[in-house]
């Protein structure tokens, strides 16, 4: 949540951050603003998404060749200018952007206050900048002691990126929050994510848990909580500037749903060996995970209990204390940015009660890394639209893949490569899912239902179209339908019935009947005649592999969301309300 780029070199700062923004803007998206340094620091900031701003605000018209940008997804007071990052002290010489929860803010507060010092905004943020400021008398004058004292006093979860007025040098910290080193050929950056300069350098330094660095022309310095310099070596990362482009897609989503025809096949080569290792080794099994990853978790726990005769427990991240972890439990923890709080709490609460920790993750050095014992790549590349779609699949064909290892089922292994050739051919029939979005974009409410291992599929399928069409739908085990939900059903509800031709087949067309029965009309995705001949609408699924089904049968879900949404001028890539890396808890 908030994206966060600092800029230090021989280029107009202002263009180069503002570039940065945009590429990172599905961190948050309610505010943005850049400060640079000049004579003094100057700085440009409004509400809204950056292509609003620009409109009102010529950020070309700030001079300089070191600043500081911020997009912002508010936490600490209402959306607008004063609320915007870059914020200062009361001298205006220091200035700094923040993503995180100051949580000893009020204490803070206070304390700021009675030493006369005078607040602008309503931000936690703010605070650090007066903090500064006041720990800048007492270190006299020597603003690096200023700024460790500052990381000593202030608690909860932050990365910041502070600059002070004659000085060319970007201070940098951060705990539980995501920050990194950008090398550039004499020019240096701070980013929260890699896809903010992927097209300047490919070349990152990855900060530790509560480690902090200065950038300067000449470098970069790291250093430990205490203040102690460090070492952090650069890593070269293999992501592409194109990766982070829309090329020629309207939307990041519609692109990233296509990429899945690719992406599907890159995952299924991912090497497993370690986290198999792990888990023969484990007495139990407990999956940890958010949001979409939490339905991947779903998918895996139905996989370990069908393919390999393992129970194992899937806790939602926010939830972790309804979880049972102790020295035999393995916990796989499920996040497509590895920045998750909720996920990285409950990953820690494990770790606390001595489980080994596997992390499955898109993101190359995240914060879930640094916890696991053993770490999966997914090798989804950037996802940049705020909702998972490619990294759900690609996340899904892992979990596949360790699961048949661990069940040495070698014949699907080999299937497990061969899926893509099927994405292909749903996705080249996204004009039909188009096509049905004429009737249905004016419903108000939907249920999807699935039976088995599609539950969490429908529960996929709903959660896409609440984020991004703004559409009240629910999601049901088929059969928990007749326990409840069924007095809902009126003229014209729509259904959405997600499965293929398995032993669950026969009552997922009994409950599709007792909807109809109440006059509901139904949307079938499925390869199966007779669910599709009860249908008012029909996505005729073709034949995949049974066990392999559930990552395929999500994509025309996937598609029925994103044309639900352009059809109702929402914004796909933005939701509102919403940010791609969930950084609080
Ligand atoms: C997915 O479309 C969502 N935006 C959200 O539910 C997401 O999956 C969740 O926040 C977990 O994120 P993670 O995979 O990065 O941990």
């Amino acid at each position: 949540m908030c994206g966060i780029v600092g800029y230090i070199g021989p280029k107009k700062a202002s263009e180069v951050i503002l570039e940065a923004l945009r590429k990172v803007e599905y961190r948050g998206y309610d505010s943005a603003g850049i400060a640079v340094s000049n004579s003094k620091i100057e700085i440009m900031k409004d509400a809204g998404k950056i292509a609003e701003i620009e409109k009102r605000n010529d950020f070309s018209s700030l001079q300089g060749t070191v600043g500081i940008g911020h997009t912002r997804w508010a936490t600490h007071g209402e959306v607008n200018k004063q609320n915007a990052h870059p914020h200062t002290d009361c001298t205006g010489t220091i200035c700094l952007v923040h993503n995180g929860i100051i949580e000893n803010f009020a204490e803070l507060r206070e304390r700021l206050g009675k030493l006369g010092h005078k607040f602008k905004s309503e931000t936690d943020t703010e605070l650090v900048a007066h903090l500064l400021e006041e720990n800048l008398k007492t270190a006299k004058g020597d603003f690096k002691k200023a700024f460790f004292d500052m990381l000593k006093d202030v608690e909860g979860s932050y990365s910041f990126v502070i600059f002070r007025q004659g000085e060319r040098k970007i201070y940098g910290a951060r705990k539980s929050c995501p920050l990194v080193i950008g090398i550039g050929k004499g020019e240096m950056f701070f980013a929260s994510d890699m896809p903010a300069v992927l097209d300047r350098t490919r070349e990152f330094v990855f900060l530790g848990e509560a480690e902090a660095a200065i950038l300067s022309d000449g470098g970069y310095d790291v250093y430990d909580a205490a203040g102690k310099k460090t070492s952090r070596p650069s890593k070269h990362v293999d992501w592409t500037p194109q990766m982070a482009q829309k090329e020629g897609y309207p939307h990041f989503m519609l692109k990233e749903i296509f990429e899945q025809q690719a992406t599907i096949r890159q995952s299924s080569a991912v090497d497993v060996n370690w986290a198999v290792n792990e888990l023969k080794r484990a007495k139990n099994i407990s999956i940890i995970a958010c949001g979409t990853s939490y339905y991947a978790a779903l998918v895996f726990k139905h996989l370990l209990a069908s393919e390999c005769g393992i129970r194992a427990d899937a806790v939602i991240g926010s939830e972790f204390r309804s979880g049972v972890f102790d020295k035999g439990t393995c916990a796989i923890a499920i996040s497509q940015s590895g920045e998750t709080a909720d996920t990285l709490s409950a990953v820690r609460f494990a770790k606390g009660k001595g489980a080994r920790i596997i992390g499955i993750t898109n993101v190359f050095g995240s914060s879930l890394t640094r916890e696991a014992d053993a770490t999966v790549y997914i090798g989804a590349g950037p996802e940049i639209a705020v909702v998972a779609t490619k990294s759900f699949t690609s996340q899904l064909v892992v979990l596949y893949k360790i699961a048949l290892t661990l069940a040495g089922k070698k014949k699907e292994l080999l299937q497990l490569h061969d899926l893509s050739g099927v994405a292909e051919a749903v996705l080249s029939k996204s004009g039909d899912v188009e096509k049905l979005v004429g009737e249905l974009a004016k419903k108000k409410d939907f249920f999807f239902i699935g039976r088995g291992v599609y539950f969490p599929i429908a529960l996929e399928g709903a959660l896409k179209l609440k984020e991004i069409a703004y559409l009240h739908a629910e999601a049901y085990a088929a059969g928990e339908l007749k326990h409840g939900p069924l007095s809902m059903l009126e003229d014209g509800v729509p259904i959405i019935a997600i499965g293929n031709f398995d032993e669950n087949m026969v009552k997922l067309v009994t409950n599709v009947k007792e909807c109809k029965a109440r006059k509901a009309r139904v949307l079938a995705v499925s390869d199966h005649l007779g669910l599709l001949a009860e249908a008012d609408w029909k996505f005729a699924m073709p034949a995949v592999p049974g066990l392999f089904a559930p990552i395929i049968y999500i994509l025309p879900l996937q598609l029925l969301a994103y044309y639900m949404a352009v059809k109702l001028g929402k914004d796909p890539d933005k939701p509102r309300n919403l940010a791609k890396s969930v950084t609080v808890e």
